[in-house]
This record gives structure tokens, sequence and C-alpha cells, in this order.
């Protein structure tokens, strides 16, 4: 890639079209989301080696319970094997695990891999996967208010003490704003995905369903993301 391209700091991924990739090639739609995860890896080796520092995805809505039963179990055994499967890889990349979402209702299984993950990765530093499960920017922002309130109630800060950056600090956790987000598979869509992250980020929303998104995909994106012209509300 170009040295002279601006990579973002902080990107976002809405990995999308994993059901409708298998669809279209006759598989059931669990082999788009077993897929994904190959396709992960690629792109976090490509991240790191260009530089990008954080990179959160979104790997399960709160929204998401609501499909079906086994889905839904195929999905939690995925995270639970490739968790313990991809420990190694992590660690060897230098690739900080933190995750943001909703413990209940996870399953114990899952909440026992995923602690495990951020213990064994804590010292890294190269890239922090921020990954995002039983995730909602709706629970996130109604979760910090809760944190916020606790906090008044028992006296550690004062009403003046309430300003963006506590309660930035106070989200599920303490991240850089997104610089851009990537939604794959052509949908236009937010979908509850870190609005408060993202309210400066630039947007990108390729046809390509999330499996085939490789790095050569990445780099059309990053592309794209040269291309624009970041004001942040002032005047270039
Ligand atoms: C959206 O595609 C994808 C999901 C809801 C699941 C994403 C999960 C993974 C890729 C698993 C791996 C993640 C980690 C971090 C280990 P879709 O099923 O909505 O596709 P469709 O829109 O074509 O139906």
């Amino acid at each position: 890639m170009n040295n002279d391209l601006i990579i973002p700091n902080h990107i976002g991924i809405i990995m999308d079209g994993n059901g409708r990739w298998a669809q279209e090639k006759g598989m059931i739609r669990t082999m788009g989301h077993k897929k994904a995860i190959e396709t992960l890896r690629e792109l976090l080796i490509h991240m790191a080696d260009v530089g990008v520092k954080y990179c959160s995805l979104y790997a399960f809505s709160t929204e998401n319970f609501k499909r079906d039963v086994s889905e839904v179990e195929f999905l939690m055994n995925l995270f639970i094997v490739a968790f313990q499967k991809e420990i190694e890889f992590l660690k060897s990349m230098k690739v900080r695990v933190v995750f943001s979402g909703r413990k209940n209702p996870l399953p114990e299984k899952v909440l026992e891999v995923m602690d495990k993950i951020v213990e064994d990765t804590k010292n890294n530093d190269k890239l922090v996967l921020n990954i995002c499960l039983n995730y909602g920017s709706h629970a996130e922002i109604v979760d910090t208010t809760k944190k916020i309130c606790e906090m008044y109630k028992s006296g550690k800060i004062s009403l003046d003490d309430v300003n963006e950056e506590l309660f930035e600090s106070n989200l599920y956790n303490n991240l850089p704003p997104l610089d851009f987000v990537i939604r794959t598979s052509g949908e236009l869509r937010l979908s509850n995905f870190m609005m408060w992250q993202a309210s400066y980020a630039e947007f990108y929303f390729p046809k390509t369903y999330f499996p085939d998104f490789d790095s050569k995909e990445f780099d059309k994106a990053i592309l794209e993301f040269n291309k624009r012209n970041r004001r942040f509300g002032g005047v270039k």
C-alpha cells in the first residue's frame, strides 16, 4: 500500500452479509459465519501491518438474540471455539482484545472464554481489538448513564462534573473516536453500532459480503477514506 496514505486510527466493521454469502453458494447461512472467521484473520494481519491501532467489530448485537435459536446457538459456539483457538494467533500478533456489550444473557461458557482472552492479551499493544458482543449503542448509553447516576448518588461526583468527557470515559471501553466505519453487503444502516463513538466517522458501504472482504477490498476502503475531507464541524 502507498506509504502516503492516511490510515484511520480506529476502524469499525459491521460484518454483514455472511448469511447471503452462504445462501448464494447453496450452503446453510451459518457457513458464512464460519468463513467470516478466516476473513477476519486475514484482515487482522493486514490491519496490524498497515498501522491500524484500534478495530471495533460488530460480532453480535443485542437484537441478534431475536434470530432463530439454532443460529444463535451456532454463533455462541463459534465464539467459544474461535476465542479458544485464536488466542495464540492474537498473542503472536500482539493484539489486545477487549469486549463491549452486556453480559446478560450470554452463556456462562462464552463469558469464561471472553474473560480468558482479555486476561491473556491485556499487555499487548500493537492493535486493540474491541469485539462488540451482545452490544447495542442504546444499551451502552443507558448503562453508562446508570453508572454515572451511581457515582452521583454515592457522592463521587457532582452534577457539574457530568460532561462529554466524563460520559465518554465511562462507556464500556475508553476508546478513541471511530474514524472510519465499514459496513459490508451494501446495507446503508448503522444498526445501533457505536453511535457515540461514530459521531464524526466517515462511512463506507461496499457491496461485497463480509466473507469476501479481504485485504484487497480493505485497501480499496482505505483509498476511499483518503478521498474524504474531514472537517469535524469546522471549515477546511
Ligand atoms: C451479519 O451477517 C453477521 C453476524 C450477525 C455475525 C457476525 C459474526 C461473526 C462474523 C463471527 C465471528 C466473530 C468473531 C469476533 C469471532 P448476517 O448473518 O446478518 O448476513 P445476512 O445479512 O446476509 O443475513
